[in-house]
């Protein structure tokens, strides 16, 4: 079995973020959100993984991710020049796929799930095709089944305006070869892409086909906008920080709880509650870092407070004597006091920014 994650997308809903780099690559938990797809996938066993790539972002996903030895797995980039859906990804991917089943998985999940049970079932039981469904408040935002009591899919419809039931599909699918067939049946929609949606619905519609859905048991989080990221930060720092601490960290400082601190780092007159994660060569003074927090390699806090909040990397917050919360600052962002006169605030913040001043 192969698998295909896509990691293509503009990410507008991340903006400044994703300005600058792919959505797949902003960190949780200081990890790319891509990197946590490809671990599941190999945990599951498939170690043949092609991942599709945009013109706008591919290169970094590139050289971050890298050929796979990191992950013990294979990995083959397919460049998809155009958005033009996910079935079409798939069409794309053909060379690379063969005729081998595959799994499916859009970039920006996390599941908490062990991939390994659906894979199995999708194998023992000979199928078309797996989808996974997940509970939603907000259906509407989502692909939407509708299934009878027997879990069998009777009709998927993509961000409905009324939808069938409130379980959306959550971006990870299992195929046979049968899908290309489909692929190849069905026609653009309104927003003119190919969607995977459809060419499921195609293979429901067959006599004889064998399709299953299975609902996850965990969390799954999908973190295409800021308030999404949070909280996936927030549940991985939960469920899976180890405590280590290599950086530097003075007799006055106190650190309560699990905290990871990166090689290189100085930790001087701070108190670190955690969980929070930090990266390496960072800097923090006279600082309050409480739970669930990320702060990246490079990262400079003197005199400042912080909670619920990921710093990318290099960036730097000094004489912030308010306290930060449910905030995300990118990449060598600087938030500092102005040191001179005549009293005021002064910004030079990028396109989409949000800020929000008491
Ligand atoms: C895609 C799929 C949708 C699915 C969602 C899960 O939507 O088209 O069926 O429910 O991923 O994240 P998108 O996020 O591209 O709007």
């Amino acid at each position: 079995m192969k698998a295909l994650i896509l990691s293509g997308g503009k990410g507008t809903r991340l903006r400044p973020l994703t300005y600058t780099g792919a959505k797949q690559l902003v960190p949780v938990a200081n990890k790319p959100i891509l990197w946590y797809g490809i671990e599941a996938i190999a945990a599951a066993g498939i170690t043949d993984i092609g991942i599709i790539i945009s013109p706008e972002t591919g290169e970094e996903v590139k050289t971050k991710t890298g050929n796979g030895d990191r992950f013990g797995a294979k990995i083959t980039y397919i460049l998809q020049d155009k958005p033009a859906g996910l079935a079409h990804a798939v069409k794309i991917a053909h060379p690379f796929l063969e005729n081998a089943p595959f799994l499916m998985y859009l970039g920006d999940n996390l599941v908490q799930s062990d991939l390994r049970l659906f894979v199995d079932r999708f194998k023992e039981r000979n199928l078309d095709s797996l989808i996974l469904l997940c509970t939603v408040p907000n259906p509407t935002a989502f692909g939407v089944a509708k299934i009878d009591e027997d879990g069998r899919v009777l009709e998927l419809v993509e961000k409905p305006k009324v939808p069938p039931s409130n379980l959306a599909l959550v971006g990870i699918y299992m195929f046979s070869n049968a899908v290309h067939n489909a692929i190849a049946k069905i026609q653009p929609s309104p927003r003119s892409e190919l969607e995977i949606t459809d060419a499921i619905q195609y293979l429901i519609n067959q006599p004889n086909s064998k399709v299953e859905a299975r609902q996850l048991e965990g969390w799954w989080l999908d973190t295409g906008k800021k308030d999404d990221l949070l909280e996936a930060n927030r549940t991985i720092l939960d469920a899976c920080l180890n405590c280590t601490v290599l950086g530097e960290v003075d007799a006055q400082s106190q650190v309560i709880g699990r905290v990871q601190i990166g090689a290189g780092s100085k930790i001087i007159n701070c108190t670190i509650r955690g969980p929070v994660t930090i990266g390496t060569d960072c800097h923090m003074e006279n600082s309050f870092i409480g739970p669930y927090s990320s702060v990246a390699d490079h990262v400079t806090l003197i005199d400042a407070d912080l909670e619920h909040s990921v710093i990318l990397q290099g960036a730097q917050v000094v004489g912030i004597h308010q306290r930060i919360v449910d905030s995300v600052i990118g990449q060598r962002a600087q938030l500092k006091v102005a040191p001179r006169r005549p009293k005021a605030l002064r910004f030079m913040i990028g396109d989409d920014s949000q800020i929000e001043l008491v």
